[in-house]
């Protein structure tokens, strides 16, 4: 079975995102950079990396980082480098000599492309400059590229994990270092609403108005239904229409948790005596099991705020009006809505305020309603 839930998609695996790809790579070409917000789990890094190979195709460099991994000021100097090289053959002459600057030096000087990255000498001294390698580092994107005549992708996956550093003198440094940089767009990925508002939306932010934002929601009905029956097919389990619109359904068409279903639809069908189909109500069971950690974790970062707590649970309720139905003094609606809008939680459409995670909405009406 051809289906692992967690990776990020591309190609034919990537269902949807036709529009924020083409508007994406056309806001780069014209030099624009770009934001993309979504909560976890909307496909951020698959477009990302969509827009990276096809980028590539089209014979740019790319830089890839993930700040998620990243653990300090040195290491993303290094993503950096690395990521830069990586387009080249020095990288593995970078990554196998870092450590011993002498042979890193002896073998960078029989190269011909050696000019301008001397700087990477600095990696392999005892005592390293972080700062200085950080803004040599993002200098040397614009740089190299520009030297080997060719444009560049910087993409920085959950940006907003920067603020985990020394969050605001690296976007100071960052945004002093790109307005100059001519062959370089940068692209940004972050889950959550105020961190990436403060870095890129608030008009004292270092990056307002650097950055063009695109947001991603859920996948639309058509193309994923379609994408639903097709893999089936191609695996030769059978199923009933009605079965997987009601999936799609209560997934809302939310990438991860569509893809889980069919994942466990797959499953269940494999490992079932007479090949019946699986019926809605196991592969939700299924689903709600794999998910379990995940979701109790959650509901429990959220139980600091009883405010927050009783927003969300009002929501799962899926109350008409959350401002009649909960008419408490202690509790500030507009508040709540706020904080949790901004962490990603809670999402606007049509007007109307949802939990973003279709999931967890089942699981509050199943286990804190009750
Ligand atoms: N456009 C898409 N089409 C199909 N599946 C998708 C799509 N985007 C995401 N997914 C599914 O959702 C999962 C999470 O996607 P990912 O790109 O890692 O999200 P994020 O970076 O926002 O957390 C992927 O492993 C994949 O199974
Ligand atoms: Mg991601």
């Amino acid at each position: 079975m051809n289906l692992q839930v967690g990776k990020p998609v591309t190609g034919d695996e990537l269902i949807g995102r036709e529009k924020e790809i083409r508007t994406i790579k056309d806001l780069l070409k014209a030099g624009q950079s770009v934001v993309l917000i979504a909560p976890r789990r909307f496909g951020k890094t698959s477009v990302l990396f969509e827009v990276m190979q096809e980028l590539k195709k089209e014979h740019w460099f790319t830089c890839y980082v993930d700040l998620f991994s990243v653990p300090t000021l040195f290491s993303l100097a290094e993503r950096i480098t690395e990521g830069v090289l990586s387009n080249t053959r020095l990288s593995r002459l970078f990554r196998k000599f870092k450590d011993n600057v002498v042979e890193l030096a002896r073998q960078l000087q029989i190269k011909q492309e050696f000019e301008g990255t001397e700087f990477v000498l600095g990696f392999a001294q005892k005592d390293p400059e972080s700062w200085q390698l950080l803004e040599q580092s993002i200098e040397f994107i614009d740089s190299y590229s520009g030297k080997k005549n060719a444009r560049v992708l910087a993409a920085f996956d959950e940006f907003g994990d920067i603020k985990k550093l020394d969050g605001d003198r690296i976007t100071k440094l960052f945004r002093s270092k790109m307005q100059v940089q001519k062959h370089t767009a940068y692209m940004f990925t972050g889950s959550y609403e105020t961190v990436m508002n403060n870095i890129f939306i608030k008009e004292n932010a270092p990056f307002y108005r650097f950055a063009r934002i695109i947001r991603l929601g859920y996948i639309d009905f058509q193309p994923f239904f379609k994408y639903l029956t097709h893999k089936l097919e191609k695996e030769g389990v059978p199923y009933k229409e009605a079965t997987l619109k009601r999936i799609l359904k209560t997934t809302r068409g939310h990438p991860y948790y569509t893809q889980l279903f069919l994942q466990e639809y797959m499953l269940i069908y494999k490992v079932s005596e007479k090949n019946t189909l699986p019926s809605f109500h196991k592969i939700m069971e299924h689903v709600l099991l794999s998910e379990q950690n995940y979701l109790e974790q959650f509901w429990q970062s959220l139980s600091s705020s009883k405010e927050e707590r009783i927003i969300v649970m009002k929501l799962a309720e899926k109350n008409a009006s959350l401002y009649s139905s909960i008419n408490r003094k202690d509790i500030n609606v507009a508040r709540g809505i706020k904080s949790l809008t901004g962490k990603g939680v809670i999402i606007k459409q049509n007007e109307k305020y949802l939990l973003a995670d279709p999931l967890l909405e089942i699981w509050i009406q199943k286990y804190v309603l009750r």
